[in-house]
């Protein structure tokens, strides 16, 4: 891991920058930054209802009407986000490498970068902006990238996890990916390299990150984007027309709509091209969360709680990249041979004298059935005999 150091152009860049927030203090009582932008780039400053002109503006975000469906009218401006401070050289030598036996001095292909981000000034969504941040990439292997923000003083909520681990690894071959960070505002750019695709790009909108309310957006390289849930989709490409899907494990059955139900999962797939060559990308967060895709194509998350901790996954294949994201998170385990047998199952069997009654009826009738469940709890074991 880098440590923090400060060149003189940083320094340089610091000052700079403190005194253009100075002066965009001055303009913003005028009227905020907005960028001119095609609408299905809009990221939706005013994600909850009832969004007016007068509320927007005070988030200093933008307000331009629209007549096209979904577009939102109130819009973030350049003027929110967090702006880099702090950035540690890529550590051109950095210890977990020179662990490996036999390994070049001039071939090192880890790349760790650290950074130190301050929140810009400006109006707040929801209030609790937490002021300032650190940000860490983890090049984890050549294609697996890992980028996490966190509260630089304090620490917050992480998922704890068996699997997900920190690699103490280093990655044995080029870097399939390059990342590239924007300072003023804050943003991050991977970038594939062969060829050279711009696969996640955060500079689409802000970055927020107050206590209970963390919001990322990245622009993505084609609509076919394949996952998120637990919902029932209508189709398995998702629909990029300003769809929101919350993730929330409500334990709700499918009944329509876009209701969540019983998993939570923040990970999509992004096939780039006819190739096949694709992305994944996981956020190890388990807060409430939404995520909403739209138009530019691009994604938008927002949690209401722990850290942003990404993972982006590239392979050749989409099946190269589930074998990254199961390589990641565990494998999937190896199923008890009686659940692969008969079983029956009903909502409420009302009594353990009923479940004796409906198990004996079915022993009567040579039924090889192996398990009867209540709902999903699982009340008799029955060995075929
Ligand atoms: C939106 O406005 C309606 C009508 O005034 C009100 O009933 C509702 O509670 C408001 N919703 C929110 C989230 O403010
Ligand atoms: C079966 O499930 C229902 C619904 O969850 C529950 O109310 C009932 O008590 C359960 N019955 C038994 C025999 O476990």
């Amino acid at each position: 891991m880098g440590k923090l150091c400060f060149s003189g152009l940083e320094v340089t860049l610091v000052l700079l920058f403190a005194s253009v927030s100075l002066l965009a203090v001055e303009a913003r009582t005028v009227r905020a930054e907005c960028p001119v932008i095609p609408q299905a780039e809009r990221v939706d400053c005013f994600p909850e209802p009832n969004a007016s002109q007068e509320k927007c503006l005070e988030r200093g975000c933008c307000w331009e009407t629209s007549s096209e469906a979904n577009v939102p009218w109130c819009f973030f401006s350049t003027s929110h986000g967090y702006s880099v401070v702090s950035q540690s050289t890529p550590d051109s030598t950095p210890s977990r490498a020179n662990d490996r036996q036999g390994l070049m001095e001039n071939v090192c292909f880890a790349v760790d970068i650290e950074a130190r981000l301050t929140r810009m000034d400006a109006p707040t969504l929801f209030g609790g902006d937490i002021q300032e941040l650190n940000f860490y990439a983890e090049m984890q292997t050549e294609n697996r990238l890992r980028l996490k923000i966190t509260d630089a003083n304090q620490a917050r909520f992480e998922v704890p996890h068996e699997h997900v681990q920190s690699l103490t690894d280093t990655p044995s071959g080029p870097l399939k990916y390059r990342l590239e960070l924007t300072q003023n505002p804050f943003g991050l750019k991977v970038w594939r390299t062969s060829p050279e695709r711009l696969l996640f790009d955060t500079t689409i909108g802000p970055l927020v990150f107050a206590d209970q309310y963390l919001q990322l957006s990245a622009k993505l390289p084609s609509h076919n984007i394949y996952g998120l849930g637990e919902h029932v989709h209508q189709t398995f490409r998702h629909d990029t027309n300003w769809k929101t899907w919350p993730i929330f494990t409500r334990d709700a059955f499918p009944n329509g709509g876009t209701h969540n139900l019983y998993g939570h999962y923040p990970y999509f797939t992004c096939l780039e091209d006819e190739s096949g060559q694709s992305f994944g990308v996981f956020l190890m967060n388990s807060n409430a969360m939404e995520v909403t895709i739209q138009p530019a194509p691009a994604i938008t998350y927002r949690t209401i709680g722990g850290v942003l901790d990404f993972y982006i996954l590239l392979g050749d294949t989409p099946e190269a990249v589930v074998d990254e994201f199961t390589k990641l998170i565990g494998r999937p385990f190896m199923p008890p041979y009686w659940s692969l047998g008969f079983q029956l199952s009903r909502w409420d069997y009302g009594s353990l004298a009923e479940v004796k009654k409906v198990v004996e009826r079915n022993r009567q009738a040579g039924l090889p059935y192996v398990s009867a469940r209540n709902k999903s709890r699982l009340l008799a074991l029955v060995y075929k005999t």
